[in-house]
C-alpha cells in the first residue's frame, strides 16, 4: 500500500496536544515519534464501550466479570492457536508493574535476570530497582538482521544465581519475530537451568499482514511449563492510558507465587474502564486491528523506501515484522563522522528539525547507533517526519 492512500480512520488529524499526551508534550514545531503509544483514535467499538460505561455515571470498585477472562482466552485461542484456561490469566494493571511484581515474587534479592539487548529499557529498571542483578544475552546484528546468541544465552542460564529470563516477543525496538524454532531453544536451555520465562507479548498483535505471531507458551508443553506471559491490548488498539493488563500462566507453583505478589504489590485490581475496554477490544476489535497492520506496514515501508532512496549508506531502517516502531541503523553516517554513537545525532535531529526520537543507547549499549523512531501516526506525519529526518542526516554530515 502506498503511503498516498489513505485510510479516514487512521489518517485523520487527532489532536493529542490538549489531553495531556505525554508523547506530544513537545515544542511548537516538533514532532513526536518517541515514545511507544499511537496518534491513532482507538477502535470505535471500545469507545462505545466506554461510552456506555461513563453513561452509567458511578464510579465505584470493578471487579473482573468471567466475560473478562473469556474475552482474553478467545483472543488467544482464536488468533495464535494457544489455548488457555480462563482460570490462568490474571489481571494487572500494566504489563510493567506485573513484570516488577513478577521479578519480586519469582527471585531473591541479588539474583540474576537474563535480558536481550536492544531490548525495551524498563526492564532493567524492573530487575535493578528491585535490589536483583541484569545479565546481558546481546542480540546478535549481522548484515542488518538479529538472531539469539545461544552459545552465550546458555552462558548465562547456568550461572548458578540465575533465575529468570525476560524476553520480549516480538522484540521491542527490532521488530523481531521469534520463531517457534528460536522459542524452543530458549525453552529447553532455560527448562536445563531451571530458569522461569516471562514472555513480555504485548506487541504481538501488530506484526506484518498475513504473518502470526507465535507464543513462548504455545511452541510445546515445556515451554508452558516454565512460563508466564505477559500481554495487553494496550499497544495493539492504543490504550496504554487505561492501565489494563494480564498474565496467563499455567504453571500451578509458579502461578501461586505470581499471583500472590500481584495482589500484595496491589496491581492486580482494574480501574473502572480497563476491563470493559478489554473485552471490546478482544470481541469486537479484530477488523479494526486488520486494518492498523496495514496501515502500519505502509508507514514503514514508506520510511524503509525513502531511506534507501535518499540516505544511502549513511542511514538506513532494520527491516521488520512486528511493532510500529522503526529501528534505524546510523552505522554508516557515524563512520563519516567518526563517532560512536547516534546521540549527539538524535539530539541534532530535534534542535535542528524538531523530530524528536528515542536514542538507540537507551536500549542497551549495542544500540548505541541507531535512532528508534515511532510510525503509529497518520500518513502526512509519517511523509513529514521522514523528510526531517533525511534532512537532518545530510545537515548532520555536513555539519
Ligand atoms: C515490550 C514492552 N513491554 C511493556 C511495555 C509497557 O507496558 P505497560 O504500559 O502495560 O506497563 C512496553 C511499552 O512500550 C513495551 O514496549
Amino acid at each position: 500500500m502506498d503511503i498516498n492512500e489513505r485510510i479516514p480512520a487512521f489518517d485523520d488529524a487527532v489532536d493529542r496536544t490538549s489531553i495531556c499526551s505525554m508523547k506530544w508534550d513537545v515544542a511548537e514545531g516538533e514532532l513526536p515519534m518517541w515514545v511507544a503509544d499511537m496518534d491513532f483514535a482507538t477502535a470505535p467499538c471500545i469507545v462505545e464501550a466506554l461510552r456506555q460505561r461513563v453513561s452509567n455515571g458511578t464510579f465505584g470498585y470493578t471487579d473482573v466479570p468471567p466475560t473478562w477472562n473469556a474475552a482474553v482466552a478467545q483472543w488467544w485461542g482464536t488468533r495464535y492457536g494457544m489455548s488457555v484456561e480462563q482460570s490462568h490469566i490474571t489481571f494487572t494493571t500494566g504489563v510493567i508493574p506485573a513484570i516488577s511484581s513478577l521479578v519480586r515474587s519469582l527471585t531473591n534479592v541479588a539474583e540474576k535476570v537474563v535480558i536481550q539487548p536492544p531490548v525495551y529499557n524498563i526492564f532493567t529498571n524492573s530487575i535493578v530497582n528491585n535490589g536483583r542483578r541484569v545479565l546481558n544475552n546481546p542480540l546478535r546484528y549481522v548484515d542488518g538482521a538479529y538472531s539469539m546468541d545461544f552459545a552465550d544465552l546458555e552462558r548465562k542460564l547456568s550461572d548458578p544465581l540465575t533465575r529468570l529470563m525476560i524476553l520480549c516477543n516480538p522484540q521491542n525496538p527490532s521488530g523481531n519475530v521469534w520463531s517457534a524454532d528460536d522459542l524452543a531453544r530458549i525453552g529447553e536451555l532455560c527448562a536445563r537451568h531451571d530458569v522461569t520465562v516471562i514472555s513480555d507479548e504485548v506487541h504481538c498483535d501488530i506484526v506484518r499482514p498475513g504473518m502470526v505471531h507465535t507464543p513462548f507458551a504455545a511452541v510445546n508443553d515445556l515451554n508452558r511449563s516454565i512460563c508466564v506471559t505477559c500481554s495487553s491490548p494496550s499497544k495493539a488498539f492504543n490504550v496504554a492510558g487505561l492501565q489494563s493488563a494480564y498474565f496467563i500462566c499455567d504453571d500451578e507453583g509458579i502461578r501461586a507465587r505470581a499471583v500472590r505478589g500481584v495482589n500484595t504489590d496491589e496491581v492486580a485490581e482494574p480501574n473502572d474502564f480497563a476491563v470493559f475496554s478489554t473485552i471490546a477490544a478482544y470481541t469486537q476489535g479484530a477488523a479494526w486491528l486488520e486494518q492498523l497492520r496495514r496501515v502500519v506496514q505502509r508507514n514503514k515501508d514508506h520510511v524503509m523506501e525513502r531511506l534507501k532512496r535518499d540516505c544511502p549508506g549513511l542511514i538506513r531502517m532494520v527491516p521488520s515484522d512486528a511493532t510500529y516502531l522503526a529501528w534505524i541503523d546510523c552505522s554508516g553516517l557515524l563512520e563519516h563522522t567518526g563517532e560512536r554513537t547516534a546521540e549527539r545525532l538524535c539530539t541534532y535531529l530535534r534542535e535542528h528539525t524538531g523530530l524528536v526520537l528515542s536514542y538507540g543507547g537507551i536500549y542497551g549499549a549495542n544500540g548505541e547507533r541507531f535512532l528508534r523512531m515511532n510510525l503509529g501516526t497518520r500518513a502526512d506525519l509519517v511523509i513529514d517526519g521522514t523528510a526531517r529526518l533525511i534532512d537532518g542526516t545530510h545537515g548532520y554530515l555536513n555539519a
